[in-house]
């Protein structure tokens, strides 16, 4: 396991993802993105609607760590009653509104590194897609995989994305996260927070999924 590169405070992860423009913040969410929407659209047809359709209940709650600006809430939203965003950076969580303004079903929140604004046992799936390789500690990471056992159903999932291997100094901007060194790392740590493995697995080399169950 390798710690990352990136500053730890929760004030300096605000700064480095606070961005002045919506431009600037979907750069941030996809360096040259211009065709960002096309370049990680595989990610909810072939990862996150089959996982729901396959597990999930009609009607279920979602939430989503490292929201951004609601791209992947979006997409999840059909299948989903309600969904909700949660983001470390005022700005993404601004930009977010917007994007979701007059949908119904959809509120993102701020959070702070610590905890989640919820109530225990509210959610049916907890997912985070290019979000948990940017989190620079593993204290970090661990609070938030507990706060995610906290705030899901008994009976409902976490489906989590990260990267793997070693942290590079120039890497992701210098906001590069805890990285782990093999898949049953990153999946001992949801067995450690008392999840119950339900998929592991790599892909195309360097990404980790992991999803786990709440009995
Ligand atoms: C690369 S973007 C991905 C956004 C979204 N998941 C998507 O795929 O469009 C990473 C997001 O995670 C947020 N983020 C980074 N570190 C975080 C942390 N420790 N807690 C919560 N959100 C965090 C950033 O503010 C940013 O919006």
């Amino acid at each position: 396991m390798a710690t990352g590169y990136g500053m730890s405070e929760p004030a300096a992860l605000r700064d480095f993802w606070n961005k002045p423009t919506l431009a600037e913040a979907r750069e941030m969410i996809l360096p040259r993105g211009t065709d960002w929407d096309e370049r990680t659209a595989w990610v909810i047809p072939q990862i996150l609607t089959p996982f729901i359709e396959k597990h999930l209940p009609l009607r279920a709650t979602a939430v989503e760590i490292g929201c951004g600006i609601g791209r992947l809430m979006r997409a999840v939203k059909p299948r989903c009653a309600f969904v909700v965003g949660l983001d470390i950076s005022e700005a993404m969580i601004g930009f977010a509104r917007q994007e979701i303004a007059g949908c119904v079903g959809m509120e993102v929140l701020l959070c702070d590194g610590f905890g989640f604004p919820m109530p225990p046992e509210m959610a049916d799936l907890v997912y985070s897609v290019i979000c948990f390789q940017h989190i620079p500690t593993r204290e970090m990471i661990l609070r938030y995989l507990s706060e995610s056992f906290r705030v899901l159903k008994h009976g409902g999932l976490i489906r989590v994305q990260t990267h793997m291997g070693e942290p590079h100094r120039n890497g992701f901007g210098g906001m590069h996260g805890y990285f782990y060194r093999s898949l049953d790392d990153f999946a001992a740590e949801f067995a450690s927070c008392g999840f119950e493995i339900v998929e592991a697995e790599r892909r195309d080399e360097i990404y980790l999924w992991c999803s786990g169950l709440k009995k």
